[in-house]
């Protein structure tokens, strides 16, 4: 394969010329010969001023092409899309698949021997790794790195799991306005990425346990000198890459994406991580098997004591040795000899860890968090394809439920009635939310955390049963049901629901059901109700067409499977 500018010429019907007018231009730039002919390493440039967990990319980038030149290659920086959670509209996982799709071309389009995904925030590690998985181009990640905490009035606070506390609180009268807007000054004290085991954390742990980042990059703070080194690094690494690197695809085997479930079950990680990793699947022409997420689940045990699950924050997860001192704790399940994106095995980032000094944070296996994984997987006649819920942070009491049915029939039915006093609503009773899904809102929106209606919230009530086809932040907790597939507005069961039918919840069966005979569930999927019209152009009319179930990652159809060229 040819190398460096050769690479990936234009097309002008002669290549000879193409690669003329290819260093004419490069030229411009004040590059000599001698850069030229190095091996490229590609760097995403994924700063935003509307992202503030990228806020140190600028840096980032610094070091690793000071890293890629230490090791005598050619970097070359190189703009893609950047989401933030709270500035993309309707919602981020509405984007991510365009920002996949943009860098993929990109790094197909341009001359590049080896690039460096530069992401953190929710949705760009996840779109960076689905691009990485249908390239040829070897890859190698560097995430942003988890922000630090802020201090109120005594008490640490981190976004994001405080964010939800505290504005429940707000809620139910325990804190003001003064104070709450106080709070509002603390929650994010840094640049970088939300600081509890929520996505980024959960996701910027896998690409490590996966073998596409290097040790503790996954958790070394974003304002931290020890990111930075790990960025110039990212950049030696990634120029050995440049000669017979191994692709995302030969990296991301059968062994080390199951090494990613298993890790994703003991870091008590984000609910998100399941549709990013079922996307992921879906690009290597594979589908991730629920079935086995889930009796996985129930062999490997929670070991990380972070919010939203346990106590703690990223930064001492990190102190306390990070993702191999984590998988350390598991090696009698996963694949040690998996293959890692920079050379060596999985195995060998374990072999590197310093000996144990606490086991607070990471726990040993003898004494852990809970007994199973943090997420399990649900069906029944309410989810024929599947929904999962994040047991591990969801009150206990409610996982065996029976409850009356309230429905609300979109996010912005939810937000006008679930506030209202005349809603007749008891604790007990089971919210419902439709129409949230990838194609019902669209973008399958965050909004599975249903808030506690307030008068109920006013009365103390903490947690109810809440089920919904929409995600739900990975710093979010409460017995919360998300993901139900299909979704109402792909025709799921959940579009019949009506308020006062009854609803089994049964967490340790792995069962939701709706409570009602089985030829009237049938009647009623046959007037269902229409589907709405099609958008009427651009990126929504492909999104609508395109986008897959979150069983199949919630990916555009025409993306999976796999395209090496
Ligand atoms: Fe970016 Fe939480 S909002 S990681």
């Amino acid at each position: 394969m040819t190398r460096g500018l050769r690479r990936r010429l234009t097309s002008y019907g002669d290549q000879d010329f193409s690669l003329f007018l290819r260093k004419a231009f490069i030229k411009a730039m004040g590059y000599s010969d001698d850069a030229l002919d190095r091996p490229i390493v590609g760097i995403t440039n994924t700063y935003s001023d509307y992202n503030p967990c990228h806020g140190n990319v600028p840096q980032l980038i610094e070091a690793a092409k000071r890293g890629v030149m230490l090791a005598g290659g050619m970097p070359m920086v190189f703009p893609t899309m950047s989401i933030h959670e709270s500035f993309a509209s309707p919602t981020s996982m509405y984007l991510r698949n365009l920002m996949a799709m943009e860098t993929e071309e990109m790094v197909r389009a341009q001359p590049m021997d080896a690039v460096i995904l530069i992401g953190g925030c929710d949705k760009t590690l996840p779109a960076q790794v689905m691009a990485a998985a249908s390239s040829e181009v070897p890859a190698i990640v560097l995430p942003t790195g988890p922000m630090d905490t802020g201090n109120h009035r005594g008490e640490r606070l981190g976004a994001c799991t405080d964010c939800r506390r505290l504005w429940a609180q707000f809620r139910a009268d325990q804190i003001d306005e003064a104070e709450v807007a106080e709070i509002n000054g603390k929650l994010a004290s840094s640049v970088g990425t939300c600081t509890v085991m929520g996505t980024a954390s959960t996701m910027a742990a896998l690409m490590e346990a996966m073998g596409l980042a290097l040790p503790m990059a996954g958790s070394a703070p974003a304002t931290s000198a020890e990111r930075m080194r790990l960025a110039e690094e990212t950049g030696r690494a990634a120029v050995a890459m440049t000669q017979d690197g191994l692709t995302t695809a030969q990296v991301l085997s059968p062994a080390a994406m199951r090494n990613g479930l298993i890790t994703l079950q003991a870091l008590g990680g984000s609910t998100n991580a399941v549709v990013h990793l079922a996307a992921i699947y879906g690009r290597l022409g594979r589908k991730l098997d629920m079935a086995e997420f889930d009796a996985i689940g129930r062999q490997v045990p929670v070991l990380v004591d972070l919010k939203p699950t346990g106590q703690g924050y990223m930064g001492e997860f990190h102190a306390a040795g990070g993702v191999p001192r984590l998988l350390s704790e598991l090696t009698d399940l996963l694949d040690l000899t998996a293959p890692r994106a920079f050379g060596g095995t999985i195995g060998d980032s374990v072999a590197a860890l310093a000996p144990r000094h606490e086991d607070q944070i990471i726990r040993p296996r003898a004494k852990p968090i809970s007994t199973s994984g943090a997420i399990a997987v649900l069906s029944g006649n309410l989810a024929p394809r599947g929904a999962v819920i994040k047991h591990a942070a969801a009150d206990p009491a409610l996982q065996r439920h029976v409850g009356r049915a309230v429905v609300f029939d979109s996010v912005e039915d939810m937000t006008e009635r679930l506030d209202d006093q005349s809603l007749e609503i008891v604790a007990e009773d089971i919210l419902v939310l439709r129409n949230a899904g990838p194609k019902g809102a669209p973008g399958m929106p965050e909004a599975g955390y249903i808030p506690i209606p307030r008068h109920l919230a006013r009365q103390g009530v903490k947690d109810m049963v809440r089920i919904s086809d929409a995600r739900m932040s990975g710093t979010a907790f409460g017995t919360i049901v998300l993901h139900i597939s299909p979704e109402a507005a792909d025709g799921g069961p959940l579009a019949v629901v009506r308020t006062g039918d009854r609803i089994q919840l049964d967490v340790p069966n792995r069962r939701l059901d709706l409570l009602v005979d089985a030829a009237e569930l049938s009647l009623r999927m046959q007037s269902m109700p229409a589907a709405r019209p099609e958008p009427e152009r651009g990126y929504a009319q492909l999104y609508d067409r395109h986008v897959t179930q979150a069983d199949d990652g919630v990916d555009f159809d025409f993306l999976m499977g796999t395209r090496h060229e």
